[in-house]
């Protein structure tokens, strides 16, 4: 049964009535541009056929009540007292004190929710709730849906109510992706250029099973490094400094700030040659970009680990692979290849094989079509 019937079922189950809505936001992968966004650079994600759905219909009581079929688990708060907790409802409530913030009038819902985007993966199943919820919300109340905006609240939640400190990318594509394609974005003026995905290729996420602890405190490194880099350099921020810029005044920098440096400056022309890449079909061109970018974040940025080096290694072993690398925050979760539709089959059975072979670990494989 797919999950948009699996909302409507579990709704009819549980109030005894057809859903008003069913909402639905993908979750998504990076094909190149990674740890661009919050340097005011470009990424190029795609949303995958992995989403999370609500069926809901309307309350008038200004309340949100909300089962989880994944976690078989009631929730419930009001629109006129939102209080930080923990838990799953968390970024419901984020959104909903995002859009009140921004002086949308809201009103309550109640329903039922499943996800299929792997959790805490690196495929943004946290930006997919977000967008889903306000997509619940534009549902039941009278406000406009502004893709770019929604994103941006979504966002806000994250940052300011469940407290992780994500750039733009995870919520803004998971509100814009357009089926067969990525999207090129420009993370300072929120430009977005579809670009299709290569004919006879396809995408597929590797999931490493790997879950490394303290990811947020790395990635808040990273990211204090990148804003050093643009003080040293007296620009608001990393897009702004071109390759020759760089290397020009390199000897100046200590060693680490110009390895973190390089890879932003770096992965921001990677990514803009990999969607002119995209234009002219041209696969191998993008898999060597990928390649690159992977080289880049593992020796320079410092965020792959053995886990992801290996299903890289394991990946661009097999026939048809045009390129492999890690995708998303890194220190594990998932890489993502480019691979030749006929090989698709065969490359998601061997890399499963050889990762186990090689590190004793299961891997998921998710052949993804963008969506
Ligand atoms: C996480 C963040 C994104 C982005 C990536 C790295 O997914 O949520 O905003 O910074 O890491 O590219």
């Amino acid at each position: 049964m797919n999950l948009i019937d699996v909302v409507k079922e579990s709704f009819k189950k549980h109030f005894s009535a057809e859903p008003a809505f069913v909402v639905r936001a993908p979750g998504r992968v990076n094909l190149i541009g990674e740890h661009t966004d919050y340097n005011d650079g470009f990424v190029m994600p795609m949303a995958i056929d992995r989403a999370v759905y609500i069926a809901l219909r309307p309350r008038s009581d200004k309340k949100v009540r909300l089962y989880s079929i994944d976690f078989e688990i009631w929730g419930e708060f009001s629109l006129q007292d939102l209080q930080k907790d923990k838990g799953w409802l968390e970024y419901f409530k984020g959104v909903a004190w995002a859009l009140q913030q921004d002086g949308l009038v809201l009103n309550g819902f109640e329903g039922v929710m499943t996800s299929d985007v792997p959790r805490a993966a690196g495929l943004s199943s946290s930006a997919a709730i977000e967008l889903a919820t306000a997509r619940a919300f534009h549902s039941v109340s009278s406000f406009d849906w502004n893709a770019k905006k929604m994103a941006l609240l979504g966002q806000k939640a994250e940052n300011k109510w469940v407290g992780v400190n994500c750039g733009i990318m995870d919520q803004l594509i998971s509100a814009v992706g357009q089926k067969d394609h990525a999207v090129l974005m420009d993370c300072r003026s929120l430009d977005l250029e579809a670009v299709p995905i290569p004919n006879g290729t396809v995408v597929v996420v590797m999931d490493t099973n790997t879950r490394r602890g303290l990811v947020d405190s790395a990635y808040n490194e990273r990211r204090s490094q990148c804003e050093e880099a643009a003080k040293f350099f007296g620009v608001k921020a990393l897009r702004d400094v071109s390759l020759e810029e760089f290397e020009a005044r390199a000897t100046e920098l200590s060693q680490l700030t110009y390895k973190r440096a390089k890879h932003v400056i770096s992965e921001n022309e990677r990514t803009t040659q990999a969607a002119q890449a995209m234009k002219q079909g041209d696969a191998v061109l993008l898999g060597k970009l990928m390649n690159q970018s992977h080289e880049s974040l593992n020796t320079d940025f410092e965020v792959s680990s053995d886990a992801l080096n290996i299903i890289v290694e394991c990946a661009r072993s097999e026939a048809g692979c045009y390129g492999a690398r890690m995708t998303g925050a890194g220190f594990g979760g998932c890489g993502v290849a480019l691979v030749n539709a006929d090989n698709a089959e065969a490359f998601a059975k061997n890399v499963a094989t050889s990762y186990k072979n090689k590190t004793g670990n299961e891997a998921s494989i998710y052949v993804c079509s963008a969506t």
